[in-house]
């Protein structure tokens, strides 16, 4: 008796199971499976101001993926310079569910506790901007990394220079025959601001500009902060500084601000170099008071990171990226003078829609 029952059970399972086959493979009835990407996306500190412009920058790319196979939902959170806030938020993101994350580290030496909670969870990470060391990278086969060769904004930083000083005899003002500069330096540590300074001054060493160094200033990539270091060089050497070298714009405008403050004539100005091309230091370029600043792609990169975090996800199109070894993604920067500066404002009013 009970094997018949158990029969009959086992028969009226397998008529269930060959009814809904027969169903689900009608393919006019499947509903079509959406893609949900929920992203977390967090800043070392959004007061930066081109971090604020490539977060904004990275909101759009998003939205503009989005389609009718594809839900995405982004999270923002801003660490405000605390690694210990952005670890927790790590995890408050992990814990509400986001299934990739985007994470501008606040600590690029200090990663671990992400990463461990991410492998633990199994949620991938792009980080971008403030690159981790080598070694953290490697920890995870879920962990990746969009930004740009910092040597590579360096050197393009020093041939600007280096046209300006060759095609422009006023710039060694003092007529010496050598170039007296300063150097305004982002954060200690960052690979962007070692390298960018090395690499402009090697720059113009490699092209026979003689060089006198008066002085550096560390400004955090900050415009109030240069604003003051600079005072304080203005002070050490009067109208003796011919070349500002900027790691950034901000930190070049806070320089000029310094001049400005003090009611310095056009004449005994040095020049000024940034790299970034933020708004503010576009319209500087178109302004002629920014001699030269180097386009640090933040929509190139933005797109990589949307495009990535949708792949990953969706485990469709990874095949179409292309990764120097197999988790990096750089993208190239370019020079900006008063000659291109309008193709450039062109494209960010046309992002700023
Ligand atoms: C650099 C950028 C700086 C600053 C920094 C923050 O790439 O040039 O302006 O935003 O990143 O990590
Ligand atoms: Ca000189």
């Amino acid at each position: 008796m009970k094997k018949r029952i158990m029969k009959n059970m086992w028969m009226a399972g397998l008529l269930f199971c060959m009814c809904t086959q027969l169903f689900c493979s009608c393919g006019r009835y499947r509903p079509a499976a959406k893609d949900k990407v929920y992203a977390g996306v967090i800043c070392y500190n959004q007061n930066d101001t081109f971090l604020g412009q490539m977060i904004e920058c990275i909101r759009k790319q998003f939205e503009r993926l989005e389609n009718d196979a594809l839900d995405i939902t982004m999270t923002i959170r801003d660490s405000a310079g605390s690694q210990r806030t952005q670890d927790d938020q790590v995890k408050e993101l992990i814990d509400a569910g986001c299934n990739v994350l985007c994470v501008n580290l606040v600590d690029r030496t200090d990663p671990s506790e992400i990463i461990d909670l991410a492998r633990e969870n199994n949620v991938p990470i792009i980080f971008f901007n403030r690159e981790p060391v080598a070694e953290d990278m490697m920890q995870w086969d879920g962990l990746y990394y969009v930004g740009a060769d910092a040597k590579q904004s360096g050197i393009m930083q020093g041939e600007m220079a280096v046209d300006l000083i060759k095609s422009n005899n006023r710039i060694d003002r003092n007529k010496d025959g050598k170039i007296q500069y300063v150097v305004l330096e982002g954060e200690p540590g960052h690979q962007d601001a070692i390298i960018r300074t090395e690499n402009a001054v090697d720059t113009l060493k490699d092209n026979k500009i003689k060089l006198e160094k008066l002085s550096y200033g560390i400004a955090n990539w900050n415009r109030a902060q240069a604003q003051s270091r600079m005072l304080q060089m203005i002070g050490q050497h009067q109208n003796k500084i011919e070349l500002v070298l900027a790691n950034n714009d901000d930190m070049a405008l806070g320089a000029m601000d310094a001049y400005s403050k003090l009611n310095i004539t056009r004449e005994n100005l040095p020049v000024f170099f940034g790299i970034d091309g933020t708004d503010v230091g576009l319209e500087a370029v178109l302004e002629k008071e920014l001699s030269g600043t180097v386009y640090n792609d933040k929509e190139g990169q933005a797109a990589a990171i949307a495009k990535l975090a949708v792949a990953i996800v969706s485990k469709k199109g990874m095949e179409d990226i292309t990764f120097k070894n197999g988790k990096y993604i750089y993208l190239p920067y370019s020079k900006v003078t008063i000659d291109n500066v309008s193709a450039y404002l062109g494209e960010y009013k046309k992002n700023k829609k």
